[in-house]
């Protein structure tokens, strides 16, 4: 095959959802009609929800939370499918918006009894940032939930996007009878069961068969509800989908295994193929002869004591084999992989070669960071996702003066792999560990202790933001450090970053220094 066919039948997507809303599961569906994993009907048991999730870390399996994001690879149909499973912690966030990174679209999970929840509006920002085509799968229709119509609402307005119903739900809870698909025009029936597959019959919204299925009274309503869509809605444009701005919504239950074919079949047909992405020195299209990529996550802990861990490259342009040559740009130097490997479903498996689109993982020892990129030669630099102001912030000290070397390299490494973000303030040298969650601060402490062998101790700090800052008025902006000197920090970077007490204080700072802009993200 060319290489130009391997790139474009290539679907490499996220799932994304509030926790609850059947993330997991839908993956799960995904992967049986995929033939990656082979267990029929519903998905229950815990034995197969872990095979569908990577349980590589300890800490993981002590929590039972999905701590790691992994990758799950198959065929469908004439298509490779790359699923970027991403953690439903919401103290992990951070991962799932670098796996964002590395996706050219996502599928956004909404329960129809909850509607848009805090999560998912988080993760459609960066979606929204990053211009993602998005895709959204209301789920739970066996169960009785919000009025659809209300639901459409809710979506365009809580998750600021467009939206176009492509299939419209008959009923729900017990009476749910199944779905109209607009896009097939098809009325696709349910059946409480979950062996079975969707039974599909081809037929117009206007035929008299539809009564025959579904009885008059649901049949006059399901006209006059795609009548209603038909006039509020406007038709759905591919265009428009991937761009960013109109989002195709999708009805079903994935526990039953309902309306999950036609969202993947719909899906693998309008999802983008990998997208040309944008280099610091020039945008990369996909189909360059050329080899580039970059790591977007390292999965550590492959081996404790090893202190191994995986590095994830997406592929951005051409073709990457196992054995060449490829320049670490960052150590300006050739380095080349005899082991890299790809994953289908949960087994890992060395790989030949992958193509633009794909994910491969690269075992490591310390070698990569978030960020790093690897090309056939050229000098380039992928951009990646800012970093955001953490939430919560804590001193770091060390519990254990035998061992201040492993902990100063453990910290180093552990947010090199990205787990939090570290800032040194710049008037007593502390630091200061800032994460999403209270449970990355227990990730690190048990790293530290188990891969470096070094303890920590927290102290409390009681910050309100990071903020990172300019100003085109340099003299303003050294009397801001200097009147400001016991609030400002480096970050890893070792660019200027302002700690901010309280909103209050932030509020005076900017009233006082009209001339300094303040942003949440390092980026700007
Ligand atoms: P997540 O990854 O987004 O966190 O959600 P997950 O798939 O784990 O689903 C959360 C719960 O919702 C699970 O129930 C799951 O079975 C259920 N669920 C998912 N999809 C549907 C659906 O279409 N209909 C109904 N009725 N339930 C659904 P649980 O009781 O928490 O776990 P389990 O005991 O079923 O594994």
């Amino acid at each position: 095959m060319s290489l130009r066919k391997e790139i474009e039948r290539r679907r490499t997507f996220a799932i994304i959802s509030h926790p609850d809303a059947g993330k997991t599961t839908l993956t799960e569906k995904l992967l049986l009609f995929g033939g990656a994993i082979h267990v029929a009907g519903a998905v229950k048991s815990n034995k197969i929800k872990k095979s569908a999730t990577s349980d590589w870390m300890d800490i993981e399996r002590q929590r039972g939370i999905s701590v790691a994001t992994s990758v799950m690879g198959f065929e469908y149909d004439d298509y490779k499918v790359n699923i970027l499973d991403t953690p439903g912690h919401q103290d992990f966030m951070e991962d799932t918006y670098r796996t964002l990174t590395a996706v050219d679209s996502v599928i956004v999970v909404v329960d129809i009894a909850k509607g848009v929840e805090p999560q998912t509006r988080k993760l459609m920002e960066v979606c929204r940032m990053r211009k993602t085509p998005v895709m959204i799968f209301v789920n739970k229709l066996d169960r009785e939930g919000k009025d659809p119509m209300e639901v459409l609402d809710e979506l365009e307005d809580q998750l600021q996007i467009a939206v176009r119903p492509l299939s419209w739900p008959i009923d729900m809870g017990e009476r749910f009878k199944g779905v109209y698909n607009i896009y097939e025009n098809c009325l696709d029936l349910y059946k409480p069961s979950k062996q079975s597959v969707t039974e599909s019959v081809h037929m117009d919204i206007d035929s008299p068969e539809i009564e025959k299925h579904i009885g008059d009274k649901l049949a006059t309503q399901l006209r006059d509800d795609i009548e209603l869509i038909s006039e509020v809605y406007p038709d759905f444009n591919t265009e428009d989908y991937l761009a960013g701005d109109l989002a195709p919504v999708f009805f079903g239950s994935a526990l039953y295994n309902f309306g999950v074919k036609e969202l993947l079949d719909c899906f693998v047909e309008i999802a983008p193929s990998p997208r040309s992405v944008q280099a610091e020195e020039r945008r990369v299209d996909p189909y360059e002869e050329d080899f580039s990529g970059f790591i977007f996550k390292i999965h550590a802990n492959m081996d404790p004591n090893h202190r191994s861990c995986i590095a994830f490259v997406k592929v951005c342009s051409g073709k990457f084999e196992r054995n060449v040559n490829y320049k670490h740009i960052r150590f300006n130097r050739q380095m080349k992989f005899s082991s890299p490997t790809a994953f289908m479903a949960q087994k890992k498996e060395i790989l030949d070669e992958a193509f633009a689109g794909d994910i491969v993982g690269l075992p490591d020892n310390g070698n990569f960071k978030i960020g790093d990129t690897l090309t056939s030669g050229e000098n380039l630099h992928f951009k990646g996702l800012p970093s955001f102001s953490p939430e919560m912030f804590k001193y770091i000290e060390n519990a254990d003066p035998m061992k201040t070397k492993q902990l100063q390299k453990g910290i180093e490494q552990l947010i090199d792999e990205g787990v939090a973000q570290l800032f040194t303030n710049q008037f007593n040298n502390r630091k200061i560990i800032g994460t999403v969650g209270q449970l990355q601060f227990e990730v690190i402490e048990y790293r530290l202790l188990h891969e470096y062998g070094a303890k920590c101790r927290w102290e409390p700090i009681s910050l309100y933001k990071a903020c990172w800052i300019e100003s085109d008025n340099p003299a303003e902006l050294e009397e801001f450090k200097k009147r400001k000197y016991q609030y400002m920090a480096k970050d890893k970077e070792g660019r200027d970053v302002f700690l901010a007490e309280s909103n209050y204080l932030l509020m005076m700072a900017q009233q006082d220094f009209k001339n300094i802009k303040f942003h949440f993200n390092s980026e700007f």
